[in-house]
């Protein structure tokens, strides 16, 4: 329990010291890392000053003239014309070659004049901006094809690994022999979206990870030259030939019919992975790996504040940034116990659904949302109906899923479970939480125009509870999963009552949807976006289409640590009893109804084939032993 109310007291607790008062412990922890070279008598003649400069600083912050929230909903509107701009500057063939040389330094790859036939046809709206794509396969240029092809064989042909091949054969996709039937839905899945463009696809081979945990964490040191090399590779010759080579079958070594048994992949099951296979993404220097965090009742301010305005998150990208933010190692189930990881220091192949910063794993479209698996599909019975008729709930429902808390306590530093926490004030041991509320500053001769103010304040989540002018409704549903031991009549008590499962399509009768994060990829999310109400998230895992949202437009981003949750809310919902702190009911439904008729235009099915096709071709040509030769112009 201890544990648990220091996780939880991070948040208020640096808060509470950074904001209203100064105390010397908030001192030594914020200062400490900046002045840990200095020799200390040094240190004390500068700490005077610091003090009192970090106290004005705070209590400035304290203050602040403008609503972040209104700075960065605006910021939002500016940041997604630039991206609109440049995803689909071309405007035919001959453009989208030049933007794709221009942009990546080499030609396109061959098939692309019926790539782009595709995606026009498809009425793609992003046809230049494949960036995650470059991102993805940049490193495995370092790699010889036949080691890519043999590296694809290996990690299909044993079956432990959890990873499952299809292989590309005369413009047809089929699955390998040796897939658990568990995930044939999966595999079938992938077959039928892959089949839309396969007979433009060269032969070939594909490790597809049946796992929701991410693989493939290849270190800094090793995996940045791989970067630079790749960077430099692939034809950029004005007549390169055009197509894949003749003989690609003969390439890819047959799937044997008894499973090999070496392996690549180290098990680290219900293991703590942020040091071994989190931060060693990051470079040497960076607070990820140089510095500990296991002290978590305060919150690490310089782990939030690069990404933060005030309490609110301003930077969905560097959020996900794991190497300035050491702490997360403890706040996170992935870092902290997850439940299936078999994971490799070497650059492997793996196709994955989604990845945590640092990982090398390539994403693709989830078949999870490509086959309906869970739709936003409102009934009579279930209607989405205006984002001003709905109910003025903060909802969720899910499972202990993110991590596996076999017993020690582990679940109390998870995501989901803090959040609930947050969210339900359960037994009254939620510390008090920062809200932003307006209060004019008087008007004095040093601050003539100071009029308009916000001011932090803490309130205890009791008080929160009865002044938000919204109800929360966040319940794990059923039964407590992925626990052990104490662990699970610990959480059934502390989170009851547990929820009875509802429709999925009952989502809609609210105004305001949490996302949290489970073990992987969210599979709610895409739906959320695409209903009338207002998608709101917390995560530290990317998908394919993470660059094309933006947050504070399309949807809510929070961070993980749970800090801004009730300001956040506060900010959308206002706080009853006090007029000044109104609800921005019209802001919420401009984003609801933003992200919704967005989604409705670039995460389509049709845009998952896009994005697929794409970057099957990609991968073609990355396998190809003419790879430096092959490419497309005009020209040809
Ligand atoms: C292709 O589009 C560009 C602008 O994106 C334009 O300048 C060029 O004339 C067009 N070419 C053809 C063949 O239509
Ligand atoms: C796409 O191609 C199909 C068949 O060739 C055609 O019927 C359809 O109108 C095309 N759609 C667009 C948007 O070009
Ligand atoms: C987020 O941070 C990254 C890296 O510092 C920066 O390149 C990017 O412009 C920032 N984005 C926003 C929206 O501030
Ligand atoms: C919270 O309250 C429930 C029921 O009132 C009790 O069973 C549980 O032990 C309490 N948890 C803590 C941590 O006090």
């Amino acid at each position: 329990m201890a544990y648990f109310a220091s996780c939880l007291a991070i948040i208020a607790f640096a808060w509470y010291f950074h904001i209203e008062s100064v105390s010397e412990k908030a001192h030594r922890s914020t200062i400490r890392p900046i002045f840990s070279h200095i020799p200390s008598w040094f240190l004390a003649l500068l700490l005077g000053f610091f003090i009192l400069r970090t106290s004005l600083y705070f209590s400035r912050a304290n203050h602040v003239s403008f609503h972040p929230v209104d700075m960065l909903m605006y910021e939002a509107r500016t940041r997604h014309a630039t991206y609109v701009s440049q995803s689909a500057s071309s405007q035919n063939l001959t453009a989208a070659v030049d933007e794709y040389r221009t942009r990546y330094q080499r030609n396109p790859p061959p098939g692309f004049r019926q790539w782009y036939d595709y995606a026009v046809n498809r009425s793609s709206l992003v046809i230049d901006d494949f960036d995650s794509i470059h991102n993805d396969l940049l490193p495995f240029w370092a790699l010889d094809p036949v080691e890519i092809r043999r590296r694809t064989w290996e990690v299909i042909s044993n079956p432990w690994n959890d990873i499952a091949g299809i292989s590309i054969r005369n413009g047809k996709a089929e699955i390998s022999p040796n897939v658990m039937p568990t995930h044939r839905w999966m595999l079938d899945g992938l077959v039928y979206l892959i089949d839309h463009f396969a007979p433009h696809l060269p032969d070939m081979d594909l490790a597809f990870n049946l796992n929701d945990e991410c693989r493939v964490a290849v270190p800094f040191e090793d995996i940045e030259p791989m970067r630079t090399l790749g960077s430099r590779m692939g034809s950029t010759a004005q007549h390169p030939p055009l197509t894949f080579s003749s003989n690609r079958a003969a390439g890819w070594d047959p799937i044997p019919e008894e499973p090999i048994h070496d392996t690549p992949f180290i098990e680290r099951s219900f293991q703590r992975t942020f040091t071994s296979f989190g931060s060693i993404g990051c470079p040497p220097t960076s607070p990820a790996r140089t510095q500990n965090h296991w002290e978590t009742s305060t919150l690490c301010t310089t782990c939030s504040s690069p990404h933060s305005l005030g309490a609110f998150l301003s930077n969905w990208t560097l959020s996900a940034n794991i190497c300035h933010q050491p702490d997360l190692a403890s706040l996170h189930g992935f870092y902290l116990s997850p439940a299936a990881f078999k994971a490799t220091h070497t650059l492997y192949p793996v196709f994955s659904q989604s990845k945590v910063f640092g990982y090398n794993d390539i994403l693709y479209p989830s078949a999870w949302n490509y086959m309906d698996k869970v739709k936003y599909d409102p009934t009579d019975d279930y209607p989405d109906m205006s984002f001003s008729e709905k109910k003025d709930t903060l909802f969720w429902r899910g499972a202990t899923s993110e991590g596996v808390s076999p017993g020690s306590g582990t679940w109390k530093g998870m995501t989901r479970q803090r959040f609930l926490h947050l969210a339900n004030n359960i037994n009254n041991t939620t510390p008090a939480q920062p809200i932003l509320i307006p209060s004019p500053l008087p008007i004095t001769q040093k601050t003539p125009n100071r009029k308009a103010s916000y001011k932090y304040r803490l309130l205890s989540p009791a008080d929160l509870a009865s002044r938000i002018a919204a109800k929360t409704d966040v319940h794990i549903v059923d039964f407590i999963a992925r626990c052990g031991g104490a662990d699970c009549s610990d959480q059934a008590a502390e989170f009851a009552p547990l929820a009875t499962p509802s429709d999925f399509q009952d989502h809609w009768s609210y105004k305001y949807l949490l996302d949290l994060d489970g073990a992987g990829f969210s599979g709610r999310f895409l739906p959320f976006l695409q209903s009338h109400s207002l998608p709101i998230k917390a995560a530290l895992f990317r998908e394919w289409y993470d660059s094309c949202l933006t947050p504070w437009l399309h949807f809510v981003p929070l961070d993980s640590r749970g800090h801004g949750f009730w300001a956040t809310l506060g900010y959308f919902v206002g706080l009853k009893g006090n007029d000044l702190a109104k609800a921005h009911e019209t802001e919420a439904e401009a984003i609801a109804e933003k992200g919704r008729e967005w989604a409705g235009k670039v995460l389509r099915k049709e845009d998952m084939e896009v994005y697929f096709f794409r970057l099957l071709l990609e991968w073609g040509r990355l396998t190809d032993d003419k790879r430096n030769e092959l490419g497309f112009t005009m020209e040809t």
